[in-house]
C-alpha cells in the first residue's frame, strides 16, 4: 500500500484501540477508535475489523481498554466483570479460532496474576476479599497491556515467518489465486496468503494475482484487490464462478489462501467458496497453499466435520449490493461465511515455525 498504516493497533496513553474500519474500503480509509464493549463487538460481528487474525489481536486489545475502565470494590468484581465483557466479544463470531485464542491467551495471563499474587485463579471466591486499590489496579493494567501488546507484536513476526517459509512455493512469472483476503487488512500488517506474495513482489518477481471477488461480502473485489494494486502488484479481479475457467486458461500455476480454523487432521475451514476453489484446482492439478498462523491450529477439534460455521443474514446475498432487493422479498437464503476444505485437497500448510 502506498500509505501503509497497521489495520489496528493502540494507543497505550490514552488506552484506546485504533482500527481501519474495513466496511468501508476500498472507498475510504476510515480509522475508527474505541473504549466501549459494544462498540468492539459491533466492530467484529460487522466485519468492520475482520480476518481471523486481526480479530483475535483486536480482541486482545480491546480487553486490556476495557480492563483499564472496569469499576469495582474487589479483585472478585474485577474478575466477574472481566470475564463478562470477554464472552460477550468471544461470542461475536465463531469460526475463526484466533479470537478465542486470543481471549484465552488475556485470561491465562490474569489467571497467572492472581494465582502468583494471591494464590488463587481467577474463579476463587478468595479474590471477593482482595480491595482493588490503585496500586492493584496499576499492576492489573501492566501485566494485560505487555500481553496484548505481545499479541499484536507476535502477529507481525508471525505473517513475516509465514511470507519467508512460503516464498519457496512462488516463482518468477507465476499466476496466483487467492480468495477472499487473507492479506495486510485480515492481519496486523503483512497478511498471511499475501506475505509469501509481498516477499516475492519485493525481491523482483514477476508475479500476477488473481483475486476471486468471493460473494457475498466482497472481500476479495473491496480489500484484496485494493492492497494488491496500491503495493503495486499486477492484480486481476474475477467472479467466483470464473476459477475453472481461469485455471482452463493456464493463468493460475497456485492457489494461496489463509483460515480461519484448522482441525488435528488438517482440515481447513476458511471463506466460503475456497472448498471450490481447491475441487477445481485438484481437477487441474494445481497446488494449494493454506497460509495459517499457529493460533489458527485447533488441536482439540479432530477433523473439519466439528468446526462450527457462522451462518449470516440472507440479506448479504440479496440487498447489500443492490439499490433494491434483487430477488424474491420471501426466499430462502442459504448464507454460510465459512466451508470446510478437506486436508487431502490441501498441498501444504505454511506456517511461522514452517511447512506441514
Ligand atoms: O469473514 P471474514 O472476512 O473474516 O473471513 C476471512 C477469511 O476467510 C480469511 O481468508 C481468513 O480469515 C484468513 S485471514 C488471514
Amino acid at each position: 500500500m502506498s500509505d501503509i498504516i497497521d489495520t489496528l493497533w493502540l494507543d497505550d496513553k490514552t488506552n484506546v484501540v485504533y482500527f481501519i474500519d474495513q466496511t468501508k474500503l476500498p472507498k475510504e480509509l476510515v480509522v475508527k477508535s474505541t473504549i466501549n464493549l459494544d462498540d468492539m463487538y459491533r466492530a467484529i460481528a460487522n466485519l468492520e475489523v475482520r480476518g481471523a487474525p486481526a480479530i483475535g489481536v483486536f480482541a486482545a486489545l480491546s480487553m486490556y481498554v476495557l480492563s483499564v475502565r472496569i469499576n469495582g470494590a474487589t479483585l472478585g468484581d474485577f474478575v466477574s466483570e472481566y470475564m463478562r465483557c470477554s464472552n460477550h466479544l468471544e461470542s461475536a463470531r465463531p469460526t475463526a479460532v484466533n479470537l478465542s485464542w486470543a481471549l484465552g491467551e488475556m485470561k491465562k495471563e490474569l489467571n497467572r496474576f492472581t494465582m502468583h499474587r494471591f494464590d488463587c485463579g481467577i474463579d476463587g471466591k478468595l479474590l471477593d476479599n482482595i480491595t482493588l486499590d490503585d496500586t492493584l489496579r496499576g499492576n492489573l493494567a501492566y501485566v494485560l497491556k505487555k500481553k496484548a501488546l505481545t499479541i499484536w507484536e507476535n502477529d507481525i513476526n508471525v505473517c513475516k515467518a509465514i511470507g519467508e517459509n512460503g516464498l519457496q512455493f512462488i516463482h518468477d512469472g507465476d499466476g496466483i489465486l487467492t480468495h477472499c483476503n487473507a492479506g495486510r487488512l485480515a492481519t496486523v500488517r503483512y497478511g498471511t496468503a499475501t506475505s509469501p506474495i509481498y516477499l516475492a513482489h519485493e525481491k523482483g518477481m514477476q508475479i500476477k494475482v488473481f483475486c476471486d471477488e468471493t460473494r457475498p461480502l466482497l472481500q476479495g473485489a473491496r480489500l484484496t484487490a485494493y492492497e494488491l494494486m496500491e503495493s503495486g502488484i499486477d492484480t486481476t479481479l474475477q467472479c467466483d464462478n470464473m476459477v475453472a475457467s481461469l485455471m482452463a486458461s493456464g493463468q493460475i500455476n497456485a492457489v494461496f489462501v489463509g483460515c480461519d480454523r484448522v482441525s488435528a487432521n488438517g482440515d481447513v475451514a476458511n471463506k466460503i467458496g475456497t472448498s471450490g476453489v481447491a475441487i477445481i484446482a485438484k481437477h487441474y492439478n494445481i497446488p494449494v497453499y493454506v497460509c495459517a498462523p499457529t493460533s489458527s491450529i485447533d488441536m482439540s477439534i479432530a477433523t473439519g466435520e466439528d468446526i462450527v460455521i457462522e451462518q449470516r443474514n440472507g440479506s448479504e446475498v440479496t440487498k447489500m449490493w443492490y439499490n433494491s432487493e434483487m430477488s424474491h422479498k420471501n426466499v430462502k437464503v442459504y448464507n454460510p461465511a465459512f466451508d470446510v476444505t478437506s486436508h487431502e485437497l490441501i498441498t501444504a500448510i505454511i506456517t511461522e515455525k514452517g511447512v506441514a
